[in-house]
């Protein structure tokens, strides 16, 4: 990948990070690359280390012939996609941590997990040297905790944060979507209801994160399946002081789904 990011280096490069499973998200950010960038790279990594004990690293899709297919057809420049063993050789044992905004919220309640996506990133950045990396808002922690670790360990990287796609009725597409079942499904749109109950609540002048985040779990625990993690209100910038940005985890059985909304920006749609 280096040998190939070389060749190109005078070309702008766009890197697209992906776990693969790729699906109407992933497209907004790869189609947003290609139309900055002279050459575009996505990776495909499942990253062990951002996975915790228990969690779905086994079970995670991996369709890699449909997403090569796909990305065949976009035609990106180049697809990176590195073992495991590549990664992380044996003897591997250097890590990325971020401190003050990776430790809230998603980083309480998957201990180890921006470690791995800082870690995973920055070799990311190391093998491409992109001009820009695109990231999308579907996941605003990470992209804080991206923002960080570019600033601050000098990168150069621009970092582009791209709206989050999302099925007609509202459900943030995401590729772990397909362990929900109907029942799950359906209810699931609770995420994306209390996101725009909290919007309607801010646009007729509630300012209290306490109440706007009260009204979100109400919502939510209007489902029988739906167990809320968290549901606040935060500053987009440190994810623990109040502000506007609307953050939930919510799980339907095993599988754990986040959503946020910036309530001082109109709901989309
Ligand atoms: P993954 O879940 O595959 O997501 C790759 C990128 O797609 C992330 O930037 C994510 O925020 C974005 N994305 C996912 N669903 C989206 C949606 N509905 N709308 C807009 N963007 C969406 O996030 C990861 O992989 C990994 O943590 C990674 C950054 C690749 C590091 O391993």
């Amino acid at each position: 990948m280096r040998a190939q990011a070389l060749e190109w280096a005078d070309d702008s490069i766009g890197l697209v990070p992906t776990m693969g499973a790729l699906h109407a998200g992933h497209a907004g950010l790869i189609g947003r690359a290609m139309a900055e960038n002279e050459r575009v790279v996505v990776s495909i990594f499942v990253n062990p280390l951002q996975f915790g004990a228990g969690e779905d690293l086994a079970r995670y899709p991996r369709p890699v012939e449909a997403d090569l297919a796909y990305l065949r057809e976009s035609n990106v420049d180049a697809v990176y996609m590195p073992g495991v063993e590549d990664m992380y050789p044996p003897g591997s044992s250097t890590r990325v941590v971020v401190g003050g905004v990776a430790e809230p919220l998603e980083g309480a309640a998957r201990p180890g997990h921006f470690e791995g996506v800082a870690t995973v990133v920055t070799k990311l950045f190391w093998a491409v040297e992109p001009d820009r990396a695109y990231f999308g808002q579907k996941d605003a922690q990470q992209v804080a905790v991206v923002k960080r670790l570019a600033a601050d360990l000098d990168t150069g990287v621009e970092i582009v944060v791209c709206p989050t796609v999302r099925e007609a009725d509202g459900l943030a597409v995401s590729s772990r979507n397909v362990y929900l079942n109907p029942d799950e499904r359906a209810q699931a749109t609770s995420l994306s209801r209390a996101l725009k109950a909290a919007g309607d609540a801010y646009r007729s002048g509630e300012r209290s994160p306490a109440v706007l985040a009260s009204l979100m779990r109400s919502v939510i625990e209007g489902e029988p399946l739906a167990r809320v993690d968290y549901a606040q209100v935060v500053d987009p910038g440190d994810f623990s002081s109040p502000g506007t940005l609307a953050v939930l985890a919510v799980r339907f059985g095993q599988t754990r789904l986040i959503d946020n909304h910036d309530l001082a920006q109109p709901y989309p749609g």
